[in-house]
């Protein structure tokens, strides 16, 4: 398939929240806490032999900043588990062993331990692994301790393991030195050799020497600090003992420092008792400002979620100078930033790093594998807590909507994850994030919390994997009467995790009998729906039911839980004239159909002056699931429609934000001969609401009504909006009338669009002259998104041929085949564009044909741009006509048109059997409309 980019990219818009996960990335703020990508090549890691288990470590630490080189000294207590003559420890193949010593204390002994006499040593070739074989057995039950002296050399390309990184601070010339720790995940085997696996869980004493006029940090406080003799410039820190913890939750920063204000003392009925203290650069404490008091709201917060009391009595948070780690070092007691992560508003970063320190470090996944999980109960946290302190403007309000609509999209493909794969770890953990908001909502928040407070209590200073949540949440559930017997979480849980698919529930009221039929199937969005499996699948979803005098929702407890049956029924359903919701609050990551009598009540009350009493989430889910149903081909069309009545009165920026999407899905659907009737449709949509926000544009407004505002602009400006257009043409001709134009372009990319789409052949030409002139010198980035503005955004047969011509027939030097590839592929967004191509390629099929078909890469992506996005039967007609015309001359592109055609079979069904429903509906509302429509360009 042809990676489509949207034209409304032309815009710059931040679409990103709505558009589905190939386009954008999902995830947009939240992925940054742990290695997921890792997480695969760690699951598959060598663990190490259980002869001993550590039970404590003294970790004495000696840096040369300068110099990036360290030297320390390890002593490892130890316990042996079974007798053995052989030792082995993670220790990174960077790191120089200079002297090892084994001491052991048998069980039998009196008197104290004694020297193990150590034969040889190795280092494993391939694994960071260093080997001991001793010159006898020590017998099982035997406790004493490693030393190791080593040196090593600070990490200086990467912010990982030990590293040590510079900065100069401006108006002061000075370089100045910072060295710090990212041991997540297996980092600690290159800072000294350790047992590193995350189930090993000792204290730690650490020491480390630093420059008397610089700040160290770690884990904990330090107990002491002593001068060196002969050494003026240089102290030792000694640190704490730590609590129990898994090494790669140690940390370490050394660095020019200074505190933020005073330290909070923080003390609560819980048993917490805690100093937290914020740490910058000087020159940057007055961007921090604040930041001290959202620590300790989002503390208590998360202190009130887990009510376990966290075993620190300190806790440092740091905005590291230069820290350019992928995501915060969230040592346990000490989490480093970056900067402008520590500076920037909202909460839910913060509530992320701290909730790691519950959940993460306090108790910790057993191995990697489970890492997904750690991420998503504390990304689910994150949320909750971030939302419940900064209600509306946290991520404009729009989770969980962002990542759920991403998951609706993904897993309805015929492929999923088909395009991305490094996705797939990301989805699957959003997933499990949704799943705990669908166990808050089921079982209650109350029971919820309970389950993992329950769960930490039982795992804290341990380690965990998924089932000790699930069995705490079943437990909590069960005590709390929130379940029935029959269904157990952790059998929930495994239905949704182990497929990459979603289901469609069907609700089917019989109304005589005021019950309902219920039943599932696997949600499919694209054609064709023929998935391997299909009927096999279900998965036990919760069926929550609001009825129309019962909106508020304060009970989520569901009515029945979908079992392994494919179909039930419920029972005590409102009679006729009153609507059901079924999942209302998208409370599990499921669509709904309904019969067509419960739509046209949900329709109308939408459109009634009581529609407030629904919340906006539900709202927007009803039209949502509608349109996406609709494309789906599980709905009528004029169903969906309906549903978007009740847009003329609806302000709610979570309501409209799936509108921009659907417009944009359907837009580039439907055939070519139904787009004027779409855009007038769009046209009556948005102006309204346009019209409406651009009166009262404040400079310190809400970030979701610039947004909603500049997408209605850009949407309305693409369906021809004149003011729009003009105020895009003004700004262009500016450009028109430099000197030289080709130096740079003096206006924003939004105006560019717009221009090439409704101005002037002379305007696009004007574009097209810059692209072929473009300096070498300027950034080529804004030479291609030039190139495939110049591409994607006109309609018109003569623009797009002029620029066929010039690139595919006159063989201008200045386009390469690579932005060939862009054009084509700008050309599959829109059905005028294809269309043209298609007639370009049949035109010139002789001289095409000579020129590229050698040239298979390019030949291919021709044919099958030219080709496979029809949708009807006319298309396939068109399509059938070249192939019969030119059987046997398509060379390595033979099986693309064929597919091609097979393609446009499925689709031309579902446009015979929606395009006149989509018609005789938009005649019907265009001849009802009252809205003035004459401030549009029409196609
Ligand atoms: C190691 O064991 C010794 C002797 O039992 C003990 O004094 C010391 O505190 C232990 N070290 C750590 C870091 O636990
Ligand atoms: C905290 O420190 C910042 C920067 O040094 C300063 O501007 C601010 O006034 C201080 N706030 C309090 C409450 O002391
Ligand atoms: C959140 O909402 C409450 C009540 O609706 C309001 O009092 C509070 O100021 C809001 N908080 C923020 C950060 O907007
Ligand atoms: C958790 O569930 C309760 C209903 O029990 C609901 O009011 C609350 O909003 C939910 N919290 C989140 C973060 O979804
Ligand atoms: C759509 O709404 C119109 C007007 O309210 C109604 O006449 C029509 O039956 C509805 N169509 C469907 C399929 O619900
Ligand atoms: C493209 O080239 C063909 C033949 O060379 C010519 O007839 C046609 O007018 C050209 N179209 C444009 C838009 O330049």
């Amino acid at each position: 398939m042809i990676s489509r980019v949207l034209l409304v990219v032309c815009l710059s818009l931040r679409v990103a929240n709505s558009m589905p996960p190939d386009k954008v990335p999902i995830h947009i703020i939240k992925a940054r806490s742990i290695d997921l990508n890792n997480a695969h090549g760690l699951a598959m890691e060598t663990r190490l032999d259980k002869v001993v288990e550590p039970t404590g470590y003294k970790l004495d630490l000696e840096p040369y900043l300068e110099d990036a080189v360290f030297k320390g000294h390890v002593a490892i207590n130890v316990t042996w588990l079974k007798e053995g003559n052989e030792l082995a420890v993670h220790c990174s193949h960077d790191l120089e062993i200079l002297e090892s010593e084994v001491r052991a204390h048998f069980p039998d002994d009196t008197k104290e331990s004694r020297k193990i006499v150590i034969n040889k040593w190795s280092m494993d070739p391939k694994k960071p692994i260093y080997t001991l074989y001793l010159e006898r057995n020590v017998p099982k039950g035997s406790t004493g301790f490693l030393k190791f002296s080593f040196k090593g050399n600070m990490e200086t390309s990467s912010m990982e393991a030990f590293f040590k990184t510079t900065y100069t601070a401006p108006e002061q010339e000075v370089e100045r030195v910072v060295a710090a720790t990212q041991l997540r995940p297996n980092n600690a085997r290159r800072m000294f050799p350790c047992f590193d696996e995350p189930g090993y869980k000792t204290p730690f004493e650490l020491s480390v020497v630093r420059p008397r006029n610089m700040v160290a940090l770690s884990n904990v406080p330090v107990a002491r600090t002593e001068n060196i003799p002969d050494e003026p410039d240089a102290v030792t820190d000694h640190f704490e003992k730590t609590p129990p913890m898994s090494t790669f939750t140690l940390g370490l920063v050394i660095a020019d420092l200074k505190q933020l204000n005073n330290s909070i003392m923080y003390k609560d009925e819980l048993g917490n008792e805690i100093e937290i203290r914020v740490w910058g650069r000087p020159e940057y404490l007055e961007a921090l400002d604040g930041v001290n008091e959202k620590v300790i709201r989002v503390f208590k917060e998360l202190a009130q979620v887990w009510r376990v009391p966290l075993p620190l009595r300190r806790l440092d948070i740091v905005a590291l100078p230069n820290y350019q780690g992928v995501k915060p070092a969230d040592n346990w007691g000490l989490i480093v930033f970056r900067e402008s992560d520590l500076s920037s508003r909202g909460y839910l970063q913060l509530a992320q790093e701290l909730s790691y320190q519950w959940l993460g470090a306090f108790t910790t996944p057993a191995w990697w594998s489970d890492a997904h999980l750690n991420k998503a109960l504390v990304g689910y946290i994150a949320a909750a807590t971030a939302f419940k302190i900064n209600n509306g403007s946290e991520m404009e309000g729009k989770w969980p909507l962002t990542v759920l609509y991403s998951l609706y999209y993904e897993f309805s493909k015929r492929y999923p994850h088909s395009r991305i794969t490094g996705m797939k770890q990301e989805t699957a953990c959003t997933k499990i994030e949704l799943l705990f908001r669908m166990f808050n909502y089921t079982l209650g928040d109350e029971t919820f919390k309970k389950g993992i407070r329950m769960f930490l209590e039982s795992r804290k200073f341990k380690t965990f994997t998924g089932d000790d949540i699930w069995n705490a949440l079943n437990t909590a559930a069960l005590e709390d009467g929130r379940i029935p017997k029959d269904i157990d979480i952790k059998t929930v849980a495994q239905s949704w995790i182990t497929k990459d698919r979603l289901p469609l529930i069907n609700v089917q009221r019989q109304y005589d009998s005021k019950t309902a039929v219920v039943t599932q199937k696997v949600y499919l969005r694209e054609r064709p729906h023929d998935v391997p499996e299909a009927a096999k699948m279900s998965w036990l979803a919760p069926i929550v039911v609001a009825q129309e005098d019962s909106l508020d929702l304060k009970n989520t407890q569901p009515a029945t839980w979908m079992k392994d049956k494919k179909e039930l029924k419920i029972s005590n359903m409102p009679e006729k004239s009153k609507f059901i919701v079924v999942n209302p609050e998208e409370i599990a990551p499921y669509p709904v159909n309904y019969d067509q009598d419960n739509w046209i009540l949900l329709s109308n009350f939408l459109q009634s002056d009581k529609r407030l009493m629904m919340p906006e989430l539900t709202r927007a889910k009803l039209l949502h699931d509608a349109w996406n149903l609709a494309y789906a081909g599980e709905l009528s069309f004029a169903t969906a429609f309906n549903m978007t009545l009740f847009l003329k009165n609806e302000r709610h920026h979570l309501v409209w934000d799936p509108v921009f999407t659907m417009i944009d899905h359907i837009g580039r659907h439907i055939c070519q001969c139904l787009q004027g009737k779409f855009q007038a449709y769009v046209r009556i949509l948005l102006s309204p609401l346009y019209e409406e926000l651009a009166k009262d544009e404040k400079e310190d407004e809400e970030a979701w009504r610039k947004n909603l505002r500049a997408l209605t602009k850009s949407f309305l400006c693409k369906a021809g909006y004149k003011p729009c257009i003009r105020e895009a043409q003004e700004q262009y001709s500016k450009w028109m009338q430099a000197k030289n134009p080709d130096e740079g372009n003096p206006l924003g990319n939004q105006y560019i669009c717009p221009v090439f789409k409704w101005g002037t052949m002379k305007e696009w030409e004007f574009g097209l002259q810059r692209v072929i002139n473009f300096p070498p010198s300027r950034m080529q980035s804004e030479r291609t998104y030039l190139l495939k503005t110049l591409a994607g955004c006109p309609e018109t047969e003569n623009k797009i041929n002029r620029l066929l011509n010039i690139t595919m027939l006159e063989g201008n030097g200045n386009f390469s085949e690579t932005d060939m590839f862009l054009i084509f592929s700008m050309l599959t967004g829109s059905s005028g564009g294809y269309t043209t191509l298609f007639h370009f390629l049949s035109n010139n099929w002789d001289v095409l044909k000579e020129r590229y078909s050698s040239r298979t890469n390019l030949w291919d992506n021709l044919i099958t741009s030219a080709t496979s996005v029809f949708t009807t039967e006319e298309g396939l007609e068109l399509v059938s006509h070249l192939y019969i015309t030119h059987q046997g001359e398509f060379g390595s592109a033979e099986h693309i048109i064929e597919k091609s055609m097979r393609n446009i079979r499925e689709e031309a069904k579902w446009s015979a059997e929606n395009l006149p429903v989509i018609e005789a509906w938009l005649d019907k509302y265009l001849a009802n409309s009252d809205v003035k429509d004459d401030q549009f360009y029409k196609n």
